[in-house]
């Protein structure tokens, strides 16, 4: 019997829209639905075939839209619901499946929910993590848990009362062993999906229970400002409880047609541990992040994606490919330095080795060539907005117009990850760029002066640009690599990386010195220029085999 088609979400290659630094459609320097809504044929000529939109719900913004106040509802700077819906509909004109962020383990302290516990309504505690202090006059922190943006994971009320939040104080941690919780967000769930959302990511997915009684966590394992919270052991993240609920999640979507589907953000211990979400009646597929932390050595590509393609396969779920999304620094900084041995930590990749100057064009050559490679993989691909026009990571943003909570938090130590949220450059004019409907809109945070050159403008024009490149991936991803997902290696030189699928190779050369590519093959795509039959130092190529 032939083998069953996959099902979309098995091969699909996902935008990721940070809907703030999109497309901006009523001027104000924001982007908003509207702006994307005007940029659906551009995601459709690129190729891709599902977005998945960051949190456009109300919010203060006390973490960009990961505190959310209502969830049935959309951020008045993002738009209205009608809005959302109008862009359901254009998108899925265009073949564009339409994937949202839900944000679980906590709610904004605006939610009503918690205006009530603040008002200490009756019960309306009991939905969050309220808790007496210790210590004399009860003014230490309930346990030793500290927040992921720095500082500790309770903030105390006038009252006297603590309460946890795992991120910024503005984000209180939700009680999940309260059966209204639960009910929640089966409930919103059930609103987007009527409303045609094609699923969702789920945010923090790995940190809704925690462990009763909250106790200490081990010092070994609570260190704080890491959002690599792959700390096994400790009691507020990956606890056995969580998989419950999400059994409960499955079986909302289940009853729908098409399809509905769920993508895990679970920093986890291990892939085998990851997999424990992927289980038949649980969540469809979860990042894998091992590939954007590991540095560019052809060996640990190697290493890390055997892993990633076993975990996944244990379970019956896809791989997942992500090179760079809205909380790490972009792939092109993050390869214009010198590259270390081990798998690349938060603390290391967001500068802190900044005393060494970013090669930006070294950066790039190697992002488009990383690109390469993740599309020639079995799985799903993930591509963050900017990465097809290979944009760098903003190191140098004014101290005084940093966004991200980590920044305060972390004792003004920590930069955060407003260097990779960008307004995106769509037009070679001036600042904004195109990005505003108006030209003279200030941005929410500031583009670059010498952005107009990597512009989608400047860059269509150009048939050497990364955007082409990107575009002419994807048109030949599903032909070309449609072929099952055993990759099998080739035996090649120290410092290259070459497998095959199908009848296609996957070429990277990660060293120092030009590599001789097979006489008999011919090449299909190559991420820089080649010179005759030599792959170049940081290049990828995509060859069929004769
Ligand atoms: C993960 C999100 O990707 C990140 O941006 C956010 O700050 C935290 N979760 C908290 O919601």
């Amino acid at each position: 019997m032939p083998a069953a088609e996959p099902s979309w979400w098995e091969t699909a290659v996902v935008y990721q829209v940070y809907i703030r630094s999109f497309a901006d459609g009523d001027g104000d320097g924001i982007g908003d639905i509207a702006g994307l809504r005007t940029r659906l044929p551009y995601l459709a000529e690129l190729g891709v075939d599902a977005i998945w939109i960051n949190p456009w719900y109300p919010s203060p913004m006390a973490d960009a839209g990961y505190d959310v106040s209502d969830y049935r509802d959309i951020e008045p700077a993002y738009g209205t619901l009608g809005d959302a819906q109008a862009l359901i509909a254009d998108a899925h004109g265009v073949g564009i499946r339409v994937l949202l962020d839900i944000v679980p383990n906590h709610t904004s302290d605006q939610h009503m929910w918690f205006r009530a516990a603040l008002a200490d309504e009756p019960g309306a505690r009991l939905r969050y993590h309220f808790r007496p202090g210790r210590g004399p006059g009860g003014a230490e922190p309930p346990n030793n848990w500290q927040s992921v943006f720095g500082g500790p994971a309770w903030t105390r009320l006038a009252d006297g009362s603590w309460y946890l939040h795992l991120f910024a104080p503005g984000q209180p941690d939700l009680n999940w062993a309260h059966p209204e919780v639960r009910a929640e967000f089966e409930n919103i769930l059930t609103f987007w999906f009527d409303r045609g959302v094609d699923g969702f990511r789920i945010d923090v997915a790995h940190g809704l229970v925690k462990q009763d009684g909250l106790p200490d966590a081990d010092e070994s394992v609570e260190t704080a400002q890491s959002l690599v919270q792959d700390r096994a052991g400790h009691p507020a993240w990956d606890q056995d409880g969580v998989h419950d609920i999400y059994r409960g999640w499955r079986a909302v979507a289940d009853r729908y047609t098409p399809e509905r589907i769920f993508i895990a953000e679970a920093w986890v211990d291990g892939n085998e541990r990851l997999a424990r979400y992927l289980r038949s009646d649980e969540l469809h597929t979860a990042f894998q992040f091992d590939f954007l932390r590991t540095p560019w050595r052809a060996r640990a590509l190697r290493e890390v994606i055997d892993d990633a393609i076993a975990a996944a396969a244990s379970v019956g779920a896809p791989p997942t490919w992500v090179l760079s999304n809205h909380d790490v620094t972009r792939t092109v900084t993050r390869f214009a330095r010198s590259q270390p041995h081990h798998l690349i930590e938060t603390d290391w990749e967001r500068g802190r080795w900044a005393d060494e100057d970013p090669d930006h064009e070294l950066g790039r050559r190697r992002a488009r060539a990383a690109a390469l490679v993740q599309f020639a993989l079995p799985g799903t691909a993930y591509v963050y907005q900017g990465e097809e026009l290979a944009l760098e990571e903003i190191e140098d943003l004014p101290d005084d117009v940093r966004q991200d909570p980590t920044w305060a938090q972390s004792g003004f130590t920590d930069v955060g990850r407003d260097g990779c949220r960008i307004p995106l450059p769509w037009t070679e004019t001036d600042v904004p760029y195109g990005f505003a409907a108006r030209s003279d809109a200030v941005t929410w945070l500031p583009q670059p002066t010498h952005w107009a050159q990597h512009s989608v403008q400047a860059q269509e024009r150009d048939p050497r640009s990364t955007l082409n490149l990107y575009r002419r991936a994807l048109a030949l991803r599903p032909s070309l690599w449609r072929d099952g997902s055993a990759i099998r290696w080739l035996d090649v030189t120290d410092g290259v990386a070459a497998f095959q699928r199908g009848g296609v190779q996957c070429w990277v050369n990660t060293g120092h010195s030009g590599v001789p590519l097979p006489p008999a093959a011919t090449v299909v795509l190559a991420s820089s220029d080649l010179t005759g039959d030599v792959l170049p130092p940081d290049t990828a190529v995509w060859l069929r085999s004769q």
